[in-house]
């Protein structure tokens, strides 16, 4: 049985994970809508890892990484979220836990293993693994053999793995993880990515042979309350 040695113990809301605070929300019946689609999007394939990015930064990434892997938990299954954004994380910082250890952990030492650096949360099901410290050369960590066979570590241990990934436009580290992930959601912030930069952003997916599930069109403006969340597949 595997065992993890960590356990988490925050206090306090988690601000971000709106389907665990307000799993009646409006947004949180999107997150579901979107899980249903991406299992049907899957049906005739093994999907077991998800890598999440968008073209530019602030869009969304973490905040739909977060609430999906959540949502699918929710579902009995044993989700783990990565956060693979070694140049901006924050999942620990949704989670409020400490980042001294993780991701690079994992990449660096080869004496560590999955069940040190992995933490449980609150939400049954739900598992993370949070950066580590922000190395200097993050692509090169992520395009490592040592990274595919971390993902095919945790691939034994959980359902599904979503990957929290930087900007594909900015640097590699997406583009990377999307060739070793069965498949790529792209979210698009309603009004503040224009019309080339996702057709680049798809030229770079496809160079690498990623499956593109879908996009998700976030609603980022602050003081909406409609905080929409759309999925179409392509
Ligand atoms: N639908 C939304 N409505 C309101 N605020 C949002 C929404 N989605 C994200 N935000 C806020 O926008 C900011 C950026 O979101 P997030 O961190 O998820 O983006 P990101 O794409 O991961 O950014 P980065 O490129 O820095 O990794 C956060 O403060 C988040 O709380
Ligand atoms: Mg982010």
């Amino acid at each position: 049985m595997f065992k993890f040695k960590k356990k988490k113990n925050y206090t306090g809301d988690r601000p971000g994970l709106v389907v665990v605070n307000k799993p009646s929300a409006v947004v949180s019946e999107q997150f579901r809508t979107i899980r249903t689609n991406i299992q049907f999007s899957m049906i005739d394939e093994n999907l077991q890892t998800i890598s999440i990015t968008s073209a530019g930064p602030s869009s969304g990434k973490s905040v739909v990484s977060a609430n999906l892997a959540a949502t699918f938990a929710n579902e009995e299954k044993k989700v783990l979220l990565v956060d693979a954004d070694l140049r901006k994380p924050t999942v620990h910082k949704t989670f409020k836990v400490r980042n001294t250890e993780g991701l690079t952990t994992l990449l660096t030492d080869r004496g560590s293993s999955v069940s040190d650096v992995v933490f449980r949360t609150y939400t049954e099901g739900l598992y993370i693994l949070t950066s580590g410290a922000i190395p200097p050369n993050p692509a090169e960590l992520l395009s490592s053999k040592r990274m595919t066979e971390i993902v095919e570590e945790v691939k034994n241990d959980f359902d599904l793995i979503i990957f929290d990934l930087p900007p594909i436009l900015a640097v590699t580290d997406a583009q990377v993880m999307s060739s070793k992930t069965d498949g790529t959601i792209f979210v698009v912030p309603k009004g503040l990515v224009n019309k080339e930069q996702v057709i680049q952003s798809r030229d770079l997916l496809s160079k690498v042979n990623a499956k593109v599930l879908g996009a998700i069109l976030n609603r980022v403006e602050k003081n909406d309350d409609n905080y929409y969340y759309y999925y179409y597949g392509e």
